[in-house]
């Protein structure tokens, strides 16, 4: 059976929908079948499509992530899927405190899977400058080699 992967960031609408695509193409390119996708910790924009700057530095990078629509991480989620990776570490603090007692999904951060990284957020493009959108697009690139080739080995 294929692993499944939940990315979780704070409104689902920039961060981990990237990390969603990256890992995505990512696996596709490897010819690993897993399961992936995101939500958010909050719900302000449930229902909503990707920040169109998030949807614009995905299609520069060959992944169309026009269909995703935001959503909020539910209790079933803990359960759903084998792992949940949190984008930074106010996520992981907030994934800690909901996470049900029966959850077998394992937490954890994106960048404890990167070495030389461990402990870093990935930060919050939202308000940043044009180019934060990059940066992020970078950041989860680099993290979904290394997570690939973890569910590989897993
Ligand atoms: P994300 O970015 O957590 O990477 O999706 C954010 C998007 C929206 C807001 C915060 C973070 N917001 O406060 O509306």
């Amino acid at each position: 059976m294929s692993q499944s992967v939940l990315f979780v960031c704070l409104g689902n609408i920039c961060r981990s929908p990237l990390a969603e695509a990256a890992l995505r193409q990512e696996c596709a390119r490897a010819g690993l079948d897993v399961v992936i996708d995101s939500a958010g910790t909050g719900d302000w924009h449930a229902g909503q499509p990707a920040d169109e700057r998030a949807q614009a530095v995905a299609a520069r990078n060959g992944v169309d992530i026009g269909h995703l629509r935001a959503r909020q991480v539910t209790a079933s989620d803990f359960r759903d899927f084998d792992h949940i990776i949190a984008l930074d570490n106010d996520n992981l603090r907030d994934l800690t405190a909901i996470r049900p007692a029966r959850a077998t999904a394992k937490l954890s951060l994106l960048f404890d899977h990167v070495p030389g990284r461990e402990g870093e957020d990935v930060a919050d493009p939202y308000y940043g400058r044009d180019n934060a959108f990059d940066q992020t697009w970078a950041e989860v690139t680099e993290a979904a080699t290394t997570i690939r080739k973890w569910l590989e080995t897993a």
